[in-house]
């Protein structure tokens, strides 16, 4: 059964991921993360050692990816057959890869498959689901559409602290990393019927509020 499906993207450090889980939590909603599909096929790329930069070897590997998510946002795991991978596909070098792995088109298509069968199975009355793509690809007729903006600054001040160790590097990557896979899908603009939600003057609790009372808007 397909209940409501919110759909949000934003950039790198917008803070949706965290934004989203606690949505779904207060919604009683399942939480579906798709960052972590592409992240945990690029570490399966890497294990495997297959090579990143040779797009029909990574559609190849596709085939052998187990790829398996927890929906539930108190329970969140991300595992790549029985192994969970869910705070490794957090480090640096995965963060790197990950654009070469985002940038395949066959890959994404294959995931937006995967993306959608997920959202279909979820037994909850609906599904917060973050992107990029999930307003304009993957669910483009999910019941709330939101775009999770924040000014670049404050971006890289949130993603700066949620590093453990200061990484010099970090702002130069966030920004390079949006540049990437910009040019994949158009995450920095809504498109047509979805709502902006410019999170830079608000903190962490006024926007799970404000996406909760959009979602409440529009399922009353
Ligand atoms: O949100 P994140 O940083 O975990 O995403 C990891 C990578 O996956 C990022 O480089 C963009 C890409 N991505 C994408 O292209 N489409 C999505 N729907 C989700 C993520």
């Amino acid at each position: 059964m397909t209940g409501v499906v919110v759909a949000i993207d934003g950039p790198a450090g917008s803070g949706k991921s965290s934004v989203s889980r606690a949505a779904a939590r207060e919604l009683g909603y399942g939480y579906q993360d798709t960052g972590a599909a592409y992240r945990a096929f690029a570490w399966y790329c890497l294990e495997h050692g297959v090579d990143l930069a040779d797009a029909s070897a990574v559609t190849a590997a596709f085939d052998g990816f187990e790829y398996g998510i927890g929906t539930d946002p108190d329970d969140y795991y991300v595992r790549v057959g029985v192994r969970e991978v869910t705070a490794e596909i957090r480090e640096p070098r995965i963060s790197a890869a990950v654009s070469a792995v985002a940038g395949n088109r066959e890959v994404r298509a294959l995931l937006v498959e995967l993306f959608r069968r997920v959202i279909a199975e979820d037994p909850r009355p609906g599904i917060v689901v973050e992107g990029r793509d999930i307003t304009t690809v993957v669910a483009p007729d999910a019941a709330v559409r939101i775009l999770l903006t924040a000014d670049e600054a404050v971006r890289i001040a949130r993603r700066a602290g949620e590093l453990t160790d200061a990484d010099k590097h970090t702002a130069q990557q966030l920004v390079d990393r949006d540049r990437r896979d910009a040019r994949m899908v158009d995450f920095m603009s809504a498109a047509d019927g979805v709502t902006t939600l410019d999170s830079t003057a608000l903190d962490f609790e006024q926007t799970v509020r404000a996406v909760v009372d959009l979602v409440r808007g529009a399922t009353a």
